[in-house]
C-alpha cells in the first residue's frame, strides 16, 4: 500500500469514487461548481468515521481536552484581529489570452523565446480614417525562435480582442527567457502582473447590503475558539495546559480548486487549540524547561515542558493518529518548516504530508507529499489579538505560579521578568503599537506575571477532514487478481480501508436468497450487528460477485449464512457462519453469538 501511486492510478481512483457514491461534483447535474464536492452514501461514512476517530481520540479519551461547536458566521472584528481581513490572501495572475486565473506562486518557470509587440494598428482602415490602434504591450513564450507564427497569431487574437478587427503587430522584437513566471504554463501567453485576492467569502448579515453588515463565513474554525476561550476554560474549569478542539466547515474563495478534493473552496477542519504556560512560568514553577533531547515520542506530559515538549508531544501524537488509522508511516513526511517559511507568529510548524498520486516528486523522483496538517507552535499571538481588540483580557490566573515565584530568589524573578517582558514588547512592537506605549504595557504585564496572570500560548494541530479523506481513499486503493466462481482470475479492485473508519464494517450475505429460512436468519444476524456498527445486508447475484462489491466499498468482514448455519450438517456447526476477511480472503467458522464481540475488537 506504501508503493508510490502515479497519476493515472488518480484518474482511476476518481473514477471508482464517483461510480461507488464516495466522492462526486456538487450540483452536477448543473454542469458541476468548481472547487465543491458531495460525498455520496460510502464517503458520507468514510467523513464520519474519520471525525468521530479524532473526536474520540482528541477529545472523548483525554482529560484535558474539551469540545466547542461554534457558528461559522462569527462578528468581523474577529478576522480583523486574526489578521485575516488584511493579509489572509494568494497572489492571483490572468492569462491576457483566455482571462483564466492562476495562483501566482503555483506558476511553474518556463524557459524559451519570448516575443515582445508593442502595441497594433488596424491593418485595413478606410482611406484617409486615422487607423485605430492599441499601445498595449503584449508578449507570448514559444520554446524557440522557429515558432514566431504561434506568437504572432496569439498576439493578433489578443489584439482583436482590444477592438482591432484586423490587427497589424508593431515593434516586434525577440528575447531568450530563463525560469520565467510572466508566462502562462498552458498557452506560453503572457500573464497580468500578480495581484492580492482576498480569500474570505463576503456575506451581508441581515437585509441591508451595507458595509456595516458585512460578514465571512470562516475561513478556518480556529478563530472562534480563541474568541470563546474565557468562556469555555470557565465553564469546563480546565486549568492551563489545556486545549479546546473544534469540527467544522471552513471557507475559502481558492483561486484555483484543484487536484479532486484535495484544495476545495468548502471544506471541513479539526482544529485543537491546546493553550500551554509560557516558558517563563514553566521555569518559575518546575526550575527548568525541558527541551527536546531525542526523536520520537517525548512520553506523557510532564510540568516541566514547555512549548518545545508541547509541539514535539502533539507532532508525535498526530503521526500515530495518521498510523492508528491505516496511513502507514513511510506515505507520510514530517516537514519542519524552514524560518522564512513561517508565519510571523509561529516559533514552528511542522507539516504533516501524505505523498498523494499528484505530488510533486523531489529530486531522487521520490513523491515529496502534501499537507494534510500543519502542527504550528503560535505562541501567544492568537489570544493577545483578541484582548487587543476586544478589549476583553484573555489572561489567566495561576495558582501554581503565584505561589512558586514568592519562593524564586530575586535574581530570578528579575531574569524571568526580563524575559517576559521582552517578549511581550516583541510582540506589541510587532502588532504596530508605538514604541513608548508597548514599552509600558509589557512592563504592567510582566509585573503581572510575578502574580500569577498571563496570556496562554498555544499549540495548534489543525487537519483537513477531506484532504484526510481523500489520502485514506488514495491509499485504500488497490488492484489485484482473485478467483471469480469458475475459479477463473479476474481484476478486482480493493478499497483496503482500516477497518477503524472503513465506511462499512460487515455485510451480511444469505446464501440463496429464495430460501426463506437463510434469509431469516442472515436477516436475525443483520439485527444482531447492526446496532453495533455499520452493516450492509445483500442477497443480490452469486456470492463470489457480492464478495466483489463489498471488496471495491472497502468492507473489511463478510458474514454469510448457509446451510451448515441451519444445522444441516450436523449440531456442531448450527448457529455458525463463515466470516471473511477482504485482505486475505480466508474464511473461517465463527459463532453467532461470539460475532458482535469479535467484530467490535477490530472495527473499535
Ligand atoms: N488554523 C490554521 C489553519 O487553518 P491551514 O494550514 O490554513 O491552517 C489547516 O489549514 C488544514 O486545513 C490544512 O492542513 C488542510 O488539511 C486543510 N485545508 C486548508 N485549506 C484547504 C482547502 N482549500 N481544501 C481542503 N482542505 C484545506
Amino acid at each position: 500500500m506504501v508503493e508510490p501511486k502515479t497519476q493515472d492510478v488518480m484518474e482511476r481512483i476518481v473514477s471508482l469514487c464517483k461510480r461507488r457514491g464516495l466522492v462526486f461534483q456538487s450540483s452536477e447535474i448543473y454542469g458541476g461548481i468548481n472547487g465543491f464536492w458531495d460525498y455520496g452514501p460510502l464517503g458520507a461514512e468514510l467523513k464520519r468515521n474519520v471525525k468521530d476517530y479524532w473526536w474520540r481520540v482528541m477529545a472523548r479519551l483525554r482529560d484535558d481536552v474539551v469540545g466547542l461547536e461554534a457558528t461559522i458566521i462569527m462578528h468581523p472584528k474577529i478576522w480583523e484581529a486574526s489578521g485575516h481581513t488584511t493579509t489572509f490572501a494568494d497572489p492571483m495572475v490572468d492569462c491576457l489570452l483566455t482571462q483564466k486565473r492562476y495562483r501566482a506562486d503555483q506558476i511553474e518557470p518556463q524557459s524559451g523565446v519570448a516575443f515582445h509587440y508593442a502595441g497594433a494598428e488596424e491593418g485595413a482602415a478606410a482611406a484617409g480614417a486615422k487607423p485605430k490602434s492599441s499601445s498595449e504591450p503584449y508578449s507570448f513564450l514559444t520554446p524557440d525562435a522557429k515558432h514566431v507564427e504561434r506568437a504572432r497569431q496569439a498576439a493578433k487574437t489578443f489584439y482583436k480582442q482590444r477592438g482591432l478587427a484586423d490587427p497589424r503587430l508593431l515593434g516586434e522584437r525577440s528575447e531568450t527567457v530563463e525560469n520565467s513566471t510572466r508566462y502562462n504554463p498552458e498557452n506560453g501567453s503572457l500573464l497580468t502582473e500578480p495581484r492580492l485576492f482576498n480569500l474570505m467569502f463576503k456575506t451581508y448579515v441581515g437585509p441591508v447590503e451595507s458595509a456595516e453588515n458585512v460578514a465571512y463565513l470562516r475561513p478556518e474554525t480556529a478563530q472562534a475558539i480563541f474568541a470563546q476561550f474565557k468562556t469555555v476554560a470557565e465553564v469546563s474549569r480546565q486549568r492551563v495546559p489545556f486545549g479546546i478542539c473544534q469540527i467544522g466547515k471552513a471557507f475559502r474563495n481558492e483561486i484555483n480548486p484543484r487536484n479532486f478534493t484535495f484544495r476545495s473552496r468548502e471544506f471541513e477542519q479539526m482544529e485543537l487549540e491546546f493553550f500551554i504556560r509560557p516558558d517563563e512560568a514553566v521555569e518559575a514553577i518546575a526550575g527548568s524547561v525541558a527541551r527536546p533531547e531525542k526523536p520520537g515520542h517525548p512520553g506523557a506530559p510532564q510540568p516541566n515542558w514547555g512549548w518545545e515538549m508541547w509541539h514535539k508531544y502533539w507532532v508525535e501524537e498526530r503521526l500515530a493518529f495518521y498510523e492508528q488509522i491505516g496511513l502507514p508511516r513511510a506515505s507520510l513526511v514530517e516537514y519542519w518548516q524552514k524560518p522564512e517559511e513561517l508565519a510571523h507568529y509561529a516559533r514552528a510548524t511542522v507539516d504533516i504530508l501524505y505523498k498523494f498520486p499528484f505530488s510533486k516528486r523531489n529530486a531522487k523522483g521520490e513523491l515529496a507529499g502534501e499537507e494534510l496538517e500543519g502542527v504550528a507552535a503560535r505562541s501567544d499571538f492568537d489570544l493577545s489579538q483578541h484582548q487587543r481588540f476586544s478589549g476583553k483580557s484573555m489572561t489567566v490566573f495561576d495558582e501554581e505560579l503565584k505561589a512558586a515565584w514568592a519562593k524564586l530568589d530575586e535574581a530570578k524573578k528579575a531574569a524571568l521578568t526580563q524575559r517576559y517582558f521582552e517578549n511581550r514588547r516583541a510582540y506589541l512592537v510587532k502588532t504596530s503599537v508605538p514604541a513608548e506605549q508597548a514599552e509600558r504595557q509589557a512592563h504592567v504585564e510582566a509585573a503581572a506575571l510575578a502574580n500569577g496572570t498571563y496570556v496562554p500560548h498555544v499549540i495548534e494541530p489543525s487537519a483537513g477532514v477531506d484532504r484526510l479523506a481523500l489520502a485514506l481513499i488514495c491509499n485504500a486503493y488497490t488492484e489485484d487478481e482473485a478467483p471469480d466462481e469458475k475459479g477463473k482470475l479476474e481484476k478486482r479492485v480493493v478499497m483496503r480501508f482500516s477497518p477503524r473508519i472503513a465506511p462499512v464494517k460487515v455485510a451480511i450475505f444469505p446464501l440463496l436468497k429464495n430460501r426463506p429460512e437463510l434469509v431469516a436468519k442472515a436477516l436475525q444476524v443483520r439485527d444482531l450487528l447492526r446496532p453495533l456498527m455499520t452493516v450492509f445486508y445483500d442477497d443480490g447475484g452469486a456470492i463470489g460477485r457480492r464478495y466483489r462489491r463489498q471488496d471495491e466499498a472497502g468492507t473489511p468482514y463478510g458474514v454469510t449464512i448457509d446451510f451448515d448455519t441451519l444445522g444441516e450438517q450436523g449440531e456442531a456447526l448450527k448457529d455458525t457462519v463463515t466470516l471473511r476477511d477482504r485482505d486475505t480472503m480466508k474464511q473461517t467458522r465463527v459463532k453467532i453469538s461470539e460475532l458482535p464481540a469479535l467484530l467490535l475488537e477490530k472495527v473499535r
